[in-house]
């Protein structure tokens, strides 16, 4: 029998463990539209301590959610500053355009870092001709940085570069909590000073769905009328909520293992003539190709029929995520089938 491939194409493809499926199946649960569902109240008010804000509400997909953040912070004709790789930039179908009639403002980075200097760079001098401003998104970790972890004086930065301009920030924390991990800081200490933040449960944490959005209490109103608009609201999310309560229990402490894997794999692919990995700062490895003329698209259906998922990050560029659901043992099979298919 073959063994199954190591699938590192993300931190997504984990599948609800045993307890947390039980949690799910005992889950207290309520209509949340019509009077709130006891289980989904527990973790938005877990959630907005987590993160030191007033309220938050659970929202299907982080995509819903940062929407949902850009919205309260915007309005129609205004630009959202942010770094030029960030998941609103690439990921979201330009949504923060076609819903709310915002303008992306790409600022472009060296390495993925947005910082208060280059966003204070990055303002335009008000004028008749020019849009305005109308909020700023950061992203941490930075998914195609290579997860790469936003320090908490570099969102104190941000925080007051916005504040000195009269914006606000929205902070993309779909892996917040690996960067609150790889610092040693609390979330809550990255939160400072975003008036929305959204933090995922369905990649390192082994959720099957759900990413809350915090923000202070007076927006909530605001927050549910919006998420109501783009078909959030959901009956008995309690179902979904218990795994998201459950995977801050038990599967939060545990982050610190797939950062180790990550680097572990950076380790053993630091020979290999065909590959340059990234150093990991969490739980993400890019993957350059250096052989003349490989290419990702080449490499990627290579790769899986050796037995290792990645996907491609660029024409040249692969990336590989570590994950509840891939052990120490796996990661060492992946880099040695790795070296051997692209010999
Ligand atoms: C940085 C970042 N933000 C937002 C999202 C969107 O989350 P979702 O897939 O739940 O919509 C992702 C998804 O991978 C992400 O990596």
């Amino acid at each position: 029998m073959t063994a199954a491939p190591v699938d590192l194409r993300s931190d997504t493809v984990t599948r609800p463990s045993p307890g947390m499926r039980r949690a799910m199946a005992e889950a207290e649960v309520g209509d949340d539209v019509l009077d709130r569902d006891p289980t989904t109240r527990r973790l938005e008010q877990r959630v907005a301590e987590l993160l030191g804000t007033g309220d938050a509400l659970f929202f299907p997909s982080g995509t819903q959610a940062n929407q949902t953040g850009v919205a309260l912070l915007t309005r129609p004709g205004t630009e959202l500053l942010l770094e030029a790789d960030a998941h609103l930039v690439h990921y979201e179908q330009a949504g923060v355009a076609a819903n709310w009639g915002v303008q992306i403002r790409p600022i472009a980075t060296p390495d993925g870092l947005l910082t208060g200097e280059r966003l204070q760079a990055a303002f335009r001098a008000p004028s008749p001709h020019v849009p305005r401003a109308g909020a700023v998104a950061a992203e941490n970790t930075h998914n195609a940085a290579g997860g790469k972890v936003m320090p908490p004086a570099v969102m104190d930065g941000i925080v007051a570069a916005a504040a000195a301009a009269g914006q606000r920030v929205h902070l993309d924390g779909a892996r917040l909590w690996n960067a609150a991990v790889a610092l040693g800081v609390p979330p809550a200490r990255l939160a400072r000073g975003a008036a929305t933040v959204m933090v995922s449960f369905s990649k390192g944490l082994g959720c099957p769905v759900g990413s809350c959005l915090a923000f202070a209490g007076e927006e909530r109103e605001r927050a549910l009328a919006i998420r109501r608009r783009l078909g959030g609201g959901m009956r008995q999310s309690g179902i979904l909520t218990a795994a998201a309560l459950y995977a801050l229990d038990h599967n939060l402490i545990r982050l610190e293992e797939d950062h180790d894997n990550a680097r572990r794999l950076a380790e053993l692919l630091s020979d290999c003539p065909t590959v340059r990995p990234s150093v990991p700062e969490t739980n993400i490895v890019m993957l350059d190709l250096v052989r003349d003329g490989a290419t990702s698209q080449a490499v990627v259906p290579q790769l899986a029929q050796a037995g290792v998922l990645v996907v491609s990050f660029g024409p040249r560029r692969l990336r590989a995520v570590t994950h509840l659901d891939v052990s120490r043992r796996e990661i060492e099979r992946a880099a040695q089938l790795i070296v051997t298919a692209l010999r």
